[in-house]
């Protein structure tokens, strides 16, 4: 069985005081729940919102990271830095990255490698643009993020990833990909990590949803068979949407 995983995704948003005001919000919200829940903050917050969440069982990871381990790589962080601090996780591959900063496959392999390497669980994402859906192609761009993204991985190491299946077209936008629709490219893109690492590790492997996640949409995501969880944008920033989201199958 794979544990279910929710995880907020903050963005550029939130300096570390509103971090501490979101932390005393949210705990005293969330119910208690044998799902995994995590936050990954600015860098700026990390050390805020891990002393925040320490009684919690709210485990914290990066938006980003660096693939070195040090060095002169000016306004980088490596994963040893992360780890040190007590991260849990890091985000890889987010469509903001890849379209405004010039993450590729390439650059989200490495850096899938040396997060795993320091502990620090990857959260990869993939998606296909709009144009891209349109076009009838989206499991092929998902299927060769997913194969580039991850080459080189053991079956053992593939297995302690999560992959965040984001379509670019639903994030920030309001529009949701309908469960039934998410489900089929998640279920796709298992088939595709079972042909790459063998079937076994793919079940094992956590696949979310992300795309205008929201209280009222949770639960029908989550009651698709291979949707595992959920990586949450806008609806993170407020702490009672996002508890209302952890929360989803308590009402
Ligand atoms: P959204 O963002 O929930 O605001 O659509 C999701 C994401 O980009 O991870």
């Amino acid at each position: 069985m794979r544990k279910p995983f929710i995880a907020g995704n903050w963005k550029m948003y939130k300096t570390p005081a509103e971090t501490k005001v979101f932390f005393k919000q949210l705990l005293p919200l969330i119910e208690k729940t044998d799902i995994e829940v995590g936050i990954c903050p600015p860098f700026i917050d990390l050390e805020t919102a891990i002393n925040m969440a320490k009684e919690s069982s709210i485990g914290i990871g990066a938006q980003d990271v660096y693939w070195e381990e040090e060095g002169a790589f000016t306004g980088e962080v490596s994963p040893s830095m992360l780890f040190s601090i007590g991260c849990r996780y890091c985000i890889v591959g987010h469509s903001e990255r890849r379209q405004y900063f010039g993450e590729t496959d390439e650059t989200v392999n490495k850096k899938v490698k040396a997060l795993l390497k320091h502990q620090i669980t990857p959260i990869v994402c993939v998606g296909e643009s709009l144009e891209q859906r349109e076009q009838g192609v989206t499991e092929k761009v998902c299927a060769t993020q997913i194969k580039q993204g991850l080459q080189g991985l053991t079956p053992q190491e593939a297995e302690k990833i999560v992959i965040a299946y984001e379509p670019i077209w639903a994030i920030g936008t309001g529009k949701t990909a309908s469960a039934e629709d998410a489900q089929e490219t998640i279920k796709y893109i298992r088939s595709v990590l079972a042909e790459c690492f063998g079937e076994s590790p793919a079940q094992k492997i956590r696949i979310q949803y992300g795309g205008s996640v929201k209280p009222g949409n949770i639960k029908e995501l989550m009651a698709q068979p291979d949707i595992d969880g959920a990586l949450v944008g806008g609806a993170s920033l407020k702490a009672e949407d996002f508890a209302a989201i952890i929360n989803y199958n308590k009402k």
